[in-house]
Parts: structure tokens; sequence; C-alpha cells
């Protein structure tokens, strides 16, 4: 299961459609601020290669040269003289070292400024998307995008791209030269060197290949050994020593057939290799030297013919490497697309602006609704109930009744299959969606509190807001005694790396963020389940204080919470079964209600 989990996220190279590649190109719409520096690195990769490839024409001439004056009074051009020819071979390689330099520091920077801005972007769509979205994927998975997704696109767009587009300049250049060397020589060597080396890198992959089976199948047995060697005791219990023994050969003997095939493959390889390399070289050279003996050649052109070939040799064993990584890179980037063209909410992500006015009301009108990702399951069925502006409505019911489903119809997580939900008589997909989850807080059971100060969690109800008000809110949400208790009272840092705070210490907090927050649409989910009764009184008393003046929608699992609500729905399997205040339902001794009521008080 866990290599399950790794396989997901480890990269793996694309499929080459013709919508993979588009989703590549897209990439570059990233780079088009920075044309200039883009095209500035392209310059400096073409000279850098350009220049690599005058090295072995170079030393060509270094041999065949003379050393006809000093190193001094070498002029700089003069292709038979040793001294000049040095000279400009130290220009050579000072001006690569420039233009190098240069290449990596503009290819470096464009890279990073994009993918910068593609971080940023995909951050912010990846927020704006709906729950539904959230509740198909894995966060590790989301997580992957972001972080190993655009790692491998920095790695390729850095180093691999250049590597690349650097080693098929450098190709072209040295079969240019070679045919201007010697077409004859050239033919020879094209037709063997290269195919060789192809051959070479496949092979030695397809023997990689067989060796990880061998691992795998050692693994396997592996697995055995341990199997048996913990569950000791079953194995003898049931005399199952022989039977396990028997298992544990018919693995080992697997994994050696296995071995035995690679190793066939892995000797035939390298005497392969042996022969043809050293075949072709020698025959390259066996040309060559039928060539300088009838006089076509010098020394120097065939030490640049062979120092060009080595060239062409090394550079084509690099290309399925980077071949490779392009591939992954292009699997990344459509990976990335995919969560590009996810369709996200209408959220607002610019500066809040004045809050909506709102008084408050709910009503939910034949309500039907599953998630996305259960079409089959009918979560609620015709539910419809309204509240008043300031009215408090509890709803109970069985886990699964779907209590938390509406408060999410409510937050606009997720819209209504059929029928609607209006808020102050209009239909909550009017509203603009930031705006109006601006104006609802939750309170829910777990309280999740990011990694910071005290401070910092109960201002994230509000951002921006002053220490006077933080503390106030504070003091509404009964926390601020036990904030105060602290040594560095607000400036406490909680979570992973700071003080762990009791379930209720967590609520109040949450409360003060609401508080802060001064919704016109109050939802409580069992905000008080958790707790033990000493915290839920505290916290108890601070909802109520909380729920003053709102609309609020209480989901309760301790009914004597929710006596004093003004309206009661009782839910059962996505449907409103009962309805009414507490002493209403009470009354019916055969409902729903009544029976959980008697349950809860018989524990109590
Ligand atoms: N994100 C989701 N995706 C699919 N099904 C869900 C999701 N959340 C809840 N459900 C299902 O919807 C039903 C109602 O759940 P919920 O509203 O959480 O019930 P309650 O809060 O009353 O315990 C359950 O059958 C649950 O399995
Ligand atoms: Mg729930």
């Amino acid at each position: 299961m866990a290599s399950g989990r790794k396989a997901d996220t480890e990269a793996k190279p694309a499929k080459l459609s013709k919508a993979a590649l588009r989703k590549f190109f897209r990439v570059f719409r990233y780079m088009r601020a920075q044309r200039g520096l883009f095209a500035l690195g392209m310059g400096c990769l073409l000279l850098t290669s350009l220049l690599s490839a005058a090295f072995p024409w170079l030393i060509g001439k270094l041999i065949d040269a003379k050393a006809s004056t000093t190193f001094w009074q070498a002029p700089l051009y003069d292709m038979g003289n040793v001294h000049s020819i040095l000279k400009l071979l130290l220009l050579v390689f000072a001006a690569q070292a420039f233009f190098g330099f240069w290449r990596i520091w503009t290819f470096g920077s464009v890279t990073e400024n994009a993918l910068t801005q593609l971080r940023s972007d995909t951050y912010a769509h990846l927020l704006k998307l709906p729950m539904d979205f959230f509740s198909r994927r894995r966060v590790g998975e989301l997580n992957s995008r972001i972080s190993a997704d655009v790692a491998l696109l920095q790695d390729t767009f850095t180093t691999v791209l250049a590597e690349f587009l650097r080693q098929s300049v450098v190709i072209s250049v040295c079969i240019a030269a070679l045919a201007y060397l010697s077409p004859e020589l050239m033919a020879t060597m094209l037709a063997t060197l290269p195919v060789v080396m192809l051959v070479a890198v496949f092979f030695g992959r397809f023997i990689r290949k067989l060796g990880k089976q061998v691992q795998d199948r050692i693994a396997e047995s592996n697995v055995i050994v341990d199997e048996t060697l913990q569950g000791i005791q079953s194995v003898k219990a049931f005399s199952n020593e022989g039977f396990e023994s028997r298992r544990y050969g018919t693995a080992v003997r697997d994994a050696r057939r296995l071995a035995l095939t690679a190793l066939r493959w892995r000797g035939g390889f390298v005497s392969f290799i042996i022969f043809c390399m050293f075949g072709v070289v020698v025959f390259v050279v066996y040309r060559a030297a039928l060539l300088k003996d009838a006089g076509v050649m010098s020394m120097g052109e065939i030490t640049s013919f062979v120092a060009f070939s080595i060239m062409i040799g090394a550079s084509i064993a690099g290309i399925p490497e980077q071949v490779t990584s392009l591939l992954k890179a292009v699997g990344a980037t459509e990976r990335l697309m995919d969560l590009h063209d996810e369709v996200g909410e209408p959220v607002h992500l610019g500066p809040k602006g004045a809050p909506l006015a709102l008084k408050g009301s709910i009503a939910f009108k034949q309500v039907d609704f599953h998630y996305a990702s259960r079409p089959d399951l009918p979560v609620l069925r015709g539910v419809s109930f309204s509240v008043e502006p300031g009215q408090r409505i509890a709803l109970v019911g069985p886990s699964g009744a779907g209590k938390s489903t509406i408060a999410s119809l409510v937050l606009r997580f997720y819209d209504p299959v059929q029928g609607s939900v209006l808020v102050d008589g209009k239909d909550a997909r009017e509203y603009p969606l930031t705006a109006l989850r601006d104006r609802m807080a939750i309170v829910p059971q777990e309280v999740l509190l990011f990694g910071g100060t005290i401070l910092e969690n109960i201002a994230y109800g509000k951002p921006g807001a002053d220490q006077a008000a933080i503390e106030e809110a504070a003091h509404k949400a009964n926390a601020h005694e036990f904030i105060s208790r602290f040594p560095q009272d607000y400036s406490t840092v909680v979570g992973e790396r700071g003080v762990q705070l009791s379930g209720g210490q967590r609520q109040r907090i949450a409360i003060a963020r609401a508080v802060l927050k001064d919704p016109a649409i109050l939802i409580l989910d069992e905000a008080t389940s958790a707790l033990d009764s000493e915290s839920e009184r505290l916290v108890q008393e601070a909802l109520d204080e909380l729920m003053k003046g709102r609309t609020s929608v209480v989901i309760a699992h301790r009914l004597s919470t929710i006596r004093h609500a003004d309206k009661i729905l009782v839910l059962d399997k996505g449907t409103v079964v009962e309805s009414g205040t507490h002493d209403e339902l009470i009354a019916n001794s055969a409902g729903l209600y009544s029976s959980l009521n008697r349950l809860q008080v018989d524990i109590a």
C-alpha cells in the first residue's frame, strides 16, 4: 500500500500526445514576459556550443602546426603557427567560460521567475477550487503538484532543455565539420558509431530493468521470511514448517531463474560492446590510416576527426537520458495544466469590499442533494425549512442523517442538485460568493489552529484587526483568562512547534475568531461534542454569547444544549421527519425526537 502511494507521486514520463505537448508549451507563456532574457540565453547557448566545436578543430591544427615564432610574437590568426593556435585556444576557453556563465544565469533566472509565477498561480487556483474537488483528490497528491512537479520543471528548464539544445547544436556542427574534413570517413563513422552507441544505451537500460526485476523477486522472497518469522508461533502450531520452507524455496528458485536470464543478457551485452566499440574504432582508424597513406589527410586532420567523433559519441549517449527527462517534464506539466483547467469557484481573491448587508434569514426550498463523488447516494431529499433573522435553529438526528451537509449548503461549499437555498429571500447563488461567505462563520467540532501565535489565530477571523478588538473577542469567547495565564499571553505560539491547547481551549479560540468576524449567520457543527463537561460549560457560555443577535444553525449531539432553540429539525436519512420546538416535539412520544431524548436522559 505504501509503495502504491509513492508510485503515485513519482514523476512518470508522459505519452507524447498532441494534447500533452500543447499543455507543455503552455508553460512557455510564463516565460513570455522575459522574452529578451530568454533570447539572450539562447544566444549564449549557441555561442558556447559553437565554441566547444572549435576545440577539436584547433587541436588538429595544433598538431600540424610549426613553432615559427615565440608565444608573444605570434599573430592571433596564423593556422600554421603553434603559438597563434595556442592563443586562439586560450581565447576560445575564455569566451566559452564567459558565455557559459551567462547561459546558466539567464536560463536560471528566466526559469526561476517563470516558475515562481507558475507556483503562485497554481496555488491561487487550487485555493479557488470547489469542495467537491478536494473530496476527490488527496492532499498529498495536490501537494506534490506544487512541489515535485514544479521542481521537475525547474530542473528541465534550467539544465535539461539547455543541454538538449546544446548537444543538438554540437552534434550538427560536429557532423558538418566531419563532412568538411573527409566525407568518406564521415560516412564510415556515422554508419557505425552512433548505431553502436544507441544500441548500447538501450541495451543497458533493458539490462538495468532486468536487474530491478531480480531485486524485486528477492524482496518478495524476503517477505515470506518476514511473515513466517513474525508468525512463527502459528507456523509451528499448524506444523507448517515444511510448507513454508517449500514456499520460500520456490520463491528463491524463481529469483535465481530470472537472475540467470539477466546474467546471460549482461554477458552478451558486455561482449557485444567490447567487440563493436573496438571494432568501430579500429575500422575508422584503419580507414583514416589509408587516407593518410594516400596523402589525402594529415595527422592533425585525423586527430580533429577523432576528436569530433568523440564529441558526437558523447553527445548522442546523453540524449536518451535527456529525452526521458523531457518526457517527465511533459508529464508534470500535463498534470499541472489539468489542475489549471479545473473550474474554480467564483471566489474573489482581491481585498474585501464593504461587508454585505445581510439580515440573516435562511430558507431551504425542497432541497435535494447528493455528493458528486457518489451520485447514487441521495444525501438530502426534499428538505425545506426557514429561519428568521436572529433565530436559532437546531438540527438533530442520527449520524449520517445529513446535518453537516445542510451546514455545507448554507456555506455554499456545494449547491443543491434540486431546489434552492435562499438567504434573505434571494437565491444564495445570486450573491457574490466571497462576500456571502464573509458574512458567515462556522465553529466545527475539530478546530484547526495554524502554526503561529494565539493573536494571529484569532485575527484569522478578520485579518488586520487590532489588538484591542482581538482581546475583546477573546473576552467574549471566555478565552482571555486562559490566554493571559500563558507567560507570553497573546504571543504564545500554538500548533506543532508551540504549546498544545486542550480541545476546549481550541474551541474558544475558534469562537473568538467568529466573534471577531461578526457574522450574520453562524453555524455550530457539534461544537461541544468532543469536550468534557467542565470545558463544555465554558464553551457553551461563550457560544450563547456569540449567538446573540445572529441567525444560528446549531447541530448538536447533546439535546440538552438545544432545548431553547426557536425551532428544532429532526433529520433522518436525509429527510426532515419532525420539526417544532422542544415542547412540541417532546409531546409526540412516538416521534424520533422523543426517543432520542429518552435515550440521552437514560445515559445521563
Ligand atoms: N464529502 C462527501 N462525499 C461523499 N459523501 C459524503 C461526503 N460527506 C458526507 N457524505 C455522506 O453524506 C451523508 C450525510 O453525511 P453528513 O451530512 O456528514 O451527516 P451528519 O452530519 O448528519 O452525521 C453520509 O452518508 C455521508 O457518508
Ligand atoms: Mg456531521
